[in-house]
């Protein structure tokens, strides 16, 4: 367990993984504080202000939590691809009455800047990046307002730089993760490696403190990451189908379904690759979706919305990593606590 943690009254090895979107709740962060572990408020999608109030809210049960922001490093859409795929998914669209428009991508940063501000002028006791490397000056902030500094790394090179930028521990990812990867090469398919081998060798090259995520299903999993070098783990799939989670219905019976399909790394979605379970979109879509980030996630946000609600998992982004049979329902502190069992 790296000390830094420990400083920060985190106790159970095993932490809950931020998880953008409907998953990530604030009922999580309370579930894995109650358990001495811990949960991160997912800022990804949600306006300065909503991540404020959500601060306070937590705030008010929990003292010790984490933030997690997308880093900015879009990946710009080539205005030809954009435009085909549009064309190619609007039929998917029209089964809901969606009109995807006609405009030009739309590429933001997620608020990024006043995120920040948010979190300097008001500092929470952990925050964590993905997707890029803030600037230096931005982790120096931080650091100086007491904030433990996390960065998710998915290489070597990665947690090389990391490092370099100031971050205090890495939230070392596998491609076996559910959700986007984290790569900080978005416009590059992140390799297939073993948890255990990518920890094993970000241990022999920086002496950060590793969290190691991506993949993990038993607690014999988590006990081998950790035996490779890892000082704490994190999970999200693990967690998808629990009590505190706010996976939609859709997602969660797709996550149950014994018929499910396995699990795929696409950037259908939303033009950055990211684990799903296979489903008709992926397999209609994948090898002709383009990169862009956030552009396509914007693109097809409505199309995904209406889907979530009609309760059609063909056409939902069903981020899963590949322990997702593993995943239980139940008390998501029951889970966490079990899948520290081994060590
Ligand atoms: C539904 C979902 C949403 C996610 N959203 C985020 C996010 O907002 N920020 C982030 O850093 N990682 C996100 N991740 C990745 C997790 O932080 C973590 O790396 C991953 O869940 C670990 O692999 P596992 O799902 O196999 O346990 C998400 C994962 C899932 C499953």
């Amino acid at each position: 367990m790296p000390s830094p943690l420990q400083g920060v009254g985190v106790v159970l090895p095993v932490l809950a993984a931020p998880m953008a979107g409907d998953p990530g709740t604030r009922a999580l962060v309370g579930a894995a504080a109650s358990v001495g572990s811990l949960g991160f408020l997912a800022a990804g999608y949600k306006t300065a202000e909503a991540l404020a109030t959500n601060i306070a809210a937590v705030r008010s049960s929990v003292s010790t939590f984490g933030v997690n922001l997308f880093a900015p490093n879009s990946l710009p859409v080539d205005g030809d691809d954009f435009r085909r795929y549009r064309q190619a998914i609007r039929v998917e669209a029209d089964r809901y009455g969606i009109d995807l428009g006609a405009g030009e991508p739309l590429d933001d940063d997620d608020q990024w800047r006043a995120k920040v501000d948010l979190l300097v002028a008001d500092p929470v006791p952990v925050v964590s990046f993905t997707f890029g490397l803030p600037e230096p000056a931005v982790v120096t902030a931080l650091r100086a307002a007491g904030t433990l500094v996390v960065q998710t790394v998915t290489s070597v090179d990665e947690a090389v730089a990391a490092a370099a930028s100031g971050a205090d521990v890495l939230a070392v990812q596998a491609s076996a993760a559910g959700g986007h990867s984290g790569t900080l090469t978005p416009g590059i398919r992140p390799p297939s490696v073993a948890l255990t081998e990518l920890v094993a060798a970000v241990r022999n090259a920086v002496s950060l403190p590793i969290i190691a995520a991506g993949g993990l299903a038993t607690a014999g999993d988590v006990a081998a990451v950790v035996h490779a070098g890892a000082d704490a783990v994190m999970v999200g799939t693990a967690l998808l189908r629990t009590d505190e989670a706010g996976t939609v219905p859709a997602h969660r019976a797709a996550l149950a379904d014994p018929a499910a399909r396995g699990t795929v790394v696409t950037r259908a979605f939303t033009g950055r690759f990211a684990r799903s379970l296979r489903n008709d979109f992926i397999d209609r879509y994948d090898a002709i979706a383009p990169a862009g980030y956030p552009a396509i996630h914007h693109l097809t946000t409505p199309l995904r919305r209406a889907a979530a609600a009609a309760g059609d998992a063909e056409r939902l982004h069903l981020w899963a990593g590949t322990g997702y049979r593993s995943a239980a329902d139940g008390a998501a502190g029951t889970v966490l606590v079990r899948l520290a069992e081994r060590l």
